[in-house]
């Protein structure tokens, strides 16, 4: 009950956001954009999320919403980058005045070596997909894994202490969530990849970090392994593809987990499902990063329910 009449008091109210919700294509249009931010209300703090392609995010209805429900005064607009240009079109960004912003593909490793300063999370993720600016710092944080650990907590009723997990995949994602699901102290952390000696380096390079560790599985080894929750954190479903995983993996009440959101039951889920398994997408991971960034760059903790629920009716409508 609480929770519907909050979900009716963040969507009902009228729309925070300063500014519209414009796309920017080009390098000519970026520069149209910060003459604009520049002769808008200097009160209003703004953020964007800079990537390439960037139009599809939902990033700016998140944080519109997040913003409407704890009363910030806040701006957060789509910035397309020029591929070759990311730097260049950030700084230009943090120097019209901005306070911060996310960064999405294919930015995440330069936006790490834009940062002046690194949260501990981003070093060990070796990416950064938010930008906090204060003066000259220009700190790097990455809140993927602690956003995927709060939507399993939290929403999908996961405990993760004890669990023995699997990651599918080696690449940035999969790295981005490796520090945050040890930290949880599972009882197995195991990644696995079709390129078996990337699945090596995300290891070795944890196992110099940290107490912890990670086992590189091979193809080969998991028909005799189980897990309690299995992670796709391939980019597999992109293409309508299924990541290698033998069915037998999937232990009696485990869970599903594809990163990938908005395409329906992708063939992991699909498959997870023939064997039993719960399966989750990774809308709620997207909205709990959000949150983490939200409360980074404002000191406040947004509701994330509501959100979530908000953009799966979208999502069913579309
Ligand atoms: P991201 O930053 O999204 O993780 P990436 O660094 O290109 O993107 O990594 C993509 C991951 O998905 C890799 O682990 C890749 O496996 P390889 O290292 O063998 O290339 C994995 N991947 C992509 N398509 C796949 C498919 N069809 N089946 C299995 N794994 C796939």
């Amino acid at each position: 009950m609480v929770r519907d009449m909050r979900a009716r008091t963040i969507l009902d109210k009228p729309r925070f956001c300063t500014f519209p919700h414009n796309i920017y294509a080009g390098r000519q249009d970026f520069a149209a954009t910060l003459h604009h931010y520049n002769n808008s209300n200097p009160m209003t703090d703004r953020y964007a999320i800079v990537g390439h392609p960037v139009a599809h995010s939902k990033s700016p209805q998140i944080h519109a919403l997040f913003a409407r429900e704890t009363h910030q005064d806040m701006s957060y607009e789509r910035l397309l980058a020029p591929v070759d240009g990311f730097h260049g079109a950030m700084e230009a960004f943090r120097r019209s005045g901005a306070k911060g912003g996310n960064v999405t593909l294919p930015f995440k490793l330069e936006a790490f070596t834009y940062a002046n300063d690194l949260t501990e999370r981003a070093r060990l993720a070796g990416a950064v997909n938010t930008l906090r600016f204060d003066g000259d710092r220009i700190l790097g944080d990455n809140t993927d894994g602690i956003g995927l650990c709060a939507d399993l907590a939290k929403n999908q009723q996961v405990v993760l202490t004890g669990a023995r997990i699997l990651i599918l995949g080696a690449g940035g994602a999969a790295r981005g969530v490796v520090g945050p699901l040890l930290a949880a102290r599972p009882a197995q952390l195991a990644i696995t990849n079709r390129t078996h000696s990337r699945a090596e380096e995300v290891a070795d390079a944890f196992a110099a970090m940290s107490e912890s560790t990670v086992t590189p599985l091979t193809l080969a080894e998991l028909p005799t392994q189980r897990f309690d929750l299995i992670i796709n954190a391939t980019s597999a479903s992109l293409a309508k593809d299924l990541p290698p995983v033998p069915v037998s993996c999937f232990d009696d009440g485990a869970l599903a987990y594809d990163m990938m959101y908005g395409v329906g039951q992708t063939p992991f889920m699909l498959l997870a499902a023939t064997a039993g398994a719960r399966t989750a997408d990774g809308l709620g991971m997207l909205v709990e990063q959000a949150a983490e960034a939200f409360h980074v760059w404002r000191g406040v903790r947004p509701s994330t329910g509501p959100v979530i629920a908000h953009l799966r009716e979208q999502l069913r409508q579309a």
